[in-house]
């Protein structure tokens, strides 16, 4: 979707179409009133009525004051005109912060995925315009307007080209296709890019990663993507979990519960949206994208419940259950990001549990960590994103569910509940001491993917952890 912001106001804009949200009280003065009652129309939000005669969709808004609202009623409202065959559609904004919102509704709302159908239907809406004219007839400074159009613009088409990633099949997106992928990307957002095939990753000792993908014929990828401008006010580094597919191993999933196990590669497909975003709004921090890409499989040469494996940091991990492998997979690739970066804070991105969605819902991530203060950082910065976010607490008893007669620490926890707690404090184990406190775990199990649509999202990746990223990024002093 074209989205154009034009310094006109609203009546000179040529368009096929005109938006405009209402709310019930708004709707007792509306010109229309009549014909939109009876029409049954009681603005209720994302209520929609199209008068056709009059080249105008109305949609319902239940807060006048709430941006949430608006940018889920513009994904809403464009969904329902992309069916019509009007290609353009205009729009008044309101506010600085309701138009990104507005921006944002109609870029992720317009997002469609037909890769795999044999025949896409386009649609025939091609171009949405704005005017800086506001719904009362005042107007914003143009310049400001335009820094926002370009700043949003750039975050929402980086959250739509990690939805393009996560919906990959994973015959198409393999730990080598995820490696091509992300050196495209540094070619064009000029990055620097080092992929570690299954010989690099024996040399640096990586053997939990290994082990997770070794009766793949898929061969598992560490990738480092690094953006690094001249004078980097700040290092952080981002580690993604990328299971192209997650069986289970010999821990195989259930039938049911395999289906939809492509998408356990979102956590590695966000760190590479984010760094595009970076990149492309030239911030002057450096920013690292650390991914482990493998694919868990079964095979005579798999690995078992019972091993033990040694992680790149030396610590020792009694395997019990080879679903839980994304903590695998992240223990290496964390131990690698911090021995060869020296970063002021460490992220990671994983679709790690499904208790993550028994304790916070299908549409919230998890946010774990040692530093309270930075927590809730990342919670505001969430918030002010659109997206969800819920903090899932430590404490020390928890900590004691991981213990391993046998090893250093036991890859599941010995009690059913509190699993996506006793998850991170596992990572925890693979975090250095003095990271502790800079360190951040993003449980995205619920968040990036849907199967029925909701907010700005449509079926399949949502690109869980862009846009709160993004905001936690540009808010770093
Ligand atoms: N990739 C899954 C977690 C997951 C489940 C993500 C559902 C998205 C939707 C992860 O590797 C896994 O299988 N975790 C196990 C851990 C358990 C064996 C301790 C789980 O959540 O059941
Ligand atoms: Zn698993
Ligand atoms: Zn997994």
């Amino acid at each position: 979707m074209n989205v154009k912001l034009y310094n006109q106001p609203l009546e000179q804009i040529g368009a096929d179409l005109t938006l405009e949200f209402v709310t019930a009280k708004a709707l007792e003065s509306h010109p229309h009133h009549a014909l939109l009652t009876q029409a049954g129309f009681k603005a209720e939000q994302e209520q929609l009525c199209a008068l056709h005669e009059h080249r105008l969709l109305v949609c319902g808004i239940d807060k006048e004051m709430s941006d949430e609202l608006y940018r889920s009623a513009m994904a809403c409202a464009l969904k329902s005109a992309m069916n019509y065959a009007y290609s353009s559609l205009k729009c008044a904004q309101y506010t600085p912060e309701r138009f990104r919102a507005l921006v944002e509704g109609a870029v992720l709302g317009s997002y469609t995925f037909e890769s795999y159908k044999s025949e896409p239907k386009p649609s025939k809406l091609i171009e949405v315009i704005f005017s800086n004219e506001n719904n009362d007839g005042s107007s914003n400074a143009i310049d400001t307007l335009e820094a926002i159009l370009n700043q949003t613009l750039i975050i929402a088409k980086a959250t739509n080209f990690v939805r393009n990633l996560v919906n990959q099949t994973p015959y198409d997106m393999t730990p080598q296709g995820m490696a091509v992928t992300a050196d495209s990307l540094a070619k064009s957002n000029n990055l620097e890019c080092t992929i570690l095939d299954v010989n690099g990753l024996e040399a640096e000792n990586m053997n939990a990663m290994l082990a997770v993908g070794r009766a793949s014929t898929n061969p598992p990828r560490l990738i480092h993507l690094a953006y690094k401008p001249k004078n980097p006010r700040k290092v952080i580094t981002l580690v993604g979990k990328g299971l192209t597919y997650d069986s289970g191993g010999l821990s195989l999933k259930a039938a049911a519960s395999m289906v939809t196990m492509k998408m356990d590669k979102a956590g590695a497909c966000a760190v590479m949206g984010i760094i595009k975003a970076v990149s492309e709004l030239k911030l002057d921090i450096e920013v690292h994208a650390l991914i482990g890409a493998v694919e868990n499989m079964i095979g005579g040469n798999a690995y078992k419940p019972d091993d033990v494996l040694r992680a790149k940091n030396g610590k020792t991990i009694e395997v019990r259950n080879t679903d839980a492998e994304g903590r695998l997979v992240l223990a290496d690739v964390l131990g690698y990001a911090q021995e060869y970066v020296k970063a002021d804070y460490i992220f990671d991105y994983a679709t790690l549990t499904g208790a993550c969605m028994v304790a916070l819902g299908p549409y919230t991530t998890g946010v774990m960590g040692h530093n309270e203060a930075l927590k809730q950082e990342w919670l505001n910065a969430a918030k002010q994103s659109g997206e969800y976010c819920g903090n899932l607490p430590f404490n020390r008893h928890l900590k004691k569910l991981i213990k391993s007669d046998l090893a250093d620490v036991c890859n599941v926890s010995s009690k059913p509940y509190g699993g996506a707690i006793t998850a991170a404090l596992f990572l925890d184990n693979f975090i250095d001491e003095e990271m502790k406190e800079k360190w951040v775990h993003f449980d995205i199990a619920g968040s990036a993917y849907t199967e029925s649509a909701w907010d700005v999202h449509t079926y399949g990746g949502t690109g869980a952890g862009v846009r709160m990223s993004m905001e936690w990024l540009l808010n770093l002093k």
